[in-house]
């Protein structure tokens, strides 16, 4: 749990690099792991199985997130099982429909029956945040990953749909429900999540290592910003004439 003088939060990776996997996944600073496929194939990954149990192993026995892709969906329960099965550690990322706009909730309620660890994926609106919330209980252990970035895209601010959900948590006593704020685009995003409340925030590495920017001197960073300008333009041999 990452503490920012007074706002605790808890920071998962978000990738699917494995060596950057290994390496997080050793800090102290990081809870937890999630992937999903697109991810998977940007970094190249081409056997789903074979990355999957190596990210299992690497995870440290921290919280890892693997999703589920099928559209039909009791092959998405079947396929939910077996990446359950991988570890204990793993929660199942149920996107909260399928590629075709259709629910997912009869496959989060029985998943949930079978005591499988779910991470409800992909939502964005209020009323996705509702259907979450109808179809958890009050010894669910899930995630609800709200697409943070992919929201602020739009215009909205991103804020006002985390403190909705964790008014709806509260008001239904969920209290082994986490939220995550997902689909993190900058650094600034860990401290608005962390001070709105929300249990955990998923970043790509490339900005989990801003963090130590934190409290940083703004008039060094402003010389080391200059540095870089002067550097930049001798390496290249600039002149202005
Ligand atoms: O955490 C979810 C993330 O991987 C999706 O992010 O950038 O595709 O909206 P993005």
């Amino acid at each position: 749990m990452f503490n920012f003088d007074t706002h605790k939060i808890k920071i998962f990776t978000d990738g699917a690099n494995l060596d950057s996997i290994i390496k997080l996944a050793k800090d102290d600073f990081i809870d937890g792991i999630t992937t999903n496929p697109t991810l998977m194939r940007r970094s190249g990954v081409t056997n789903y199985m074979t990355f999957a149990n190596s990210a299992v192993k690497a995870s440290q026995g921290k919280s890892i997130s693997l999703e589920v892709f099928s559209d039909n969906l009791d092959i998405m329960i079947d396929q939910a099982r077996i990446l359950s099965g991988l570890g204990k550690s793993v929660y199942v990322k149920i996107p909260i429909t399928n590629s075709q706009g259709e629910p997912t909730s009869s496959v989060i309620k029985q998943l949930l029956n079978e005591n499988i660890k779910v991470n409800i994926t992909a939502v964005l609106s209020y009323s996705q945040i509702d259907e979450c919330i109808r179809n958890l209980q009050g010894n669910s252990f899930a995630y609800i990953s709200i697409f943070a970035g992919r929201i602020a895209d739009t215009g909205l601010n991103p804020s006002l749909f985390i403190d909705y959900a964790i008014n709806k948590l509260k008001d239904k006593h969920l209290n082994n429900v986490e939220l995550i704020w997902a689909s993190t685009r900058e650094v600034y995003n860990i401290y608005e999540a962390a001070k709105v409340g929300c249990n955990i925030i998923t970043a790509p590495p490339e900005i989990i290592k801003k963090i130590k920017l934190y409290n940083y001197d703004l008039n060094k960073l402003s010389l080391e910003t200059v540095q870089m300008f002067k550097s930049d333009s001798d390496s290249a041999g600039y002149s202005i004439n």
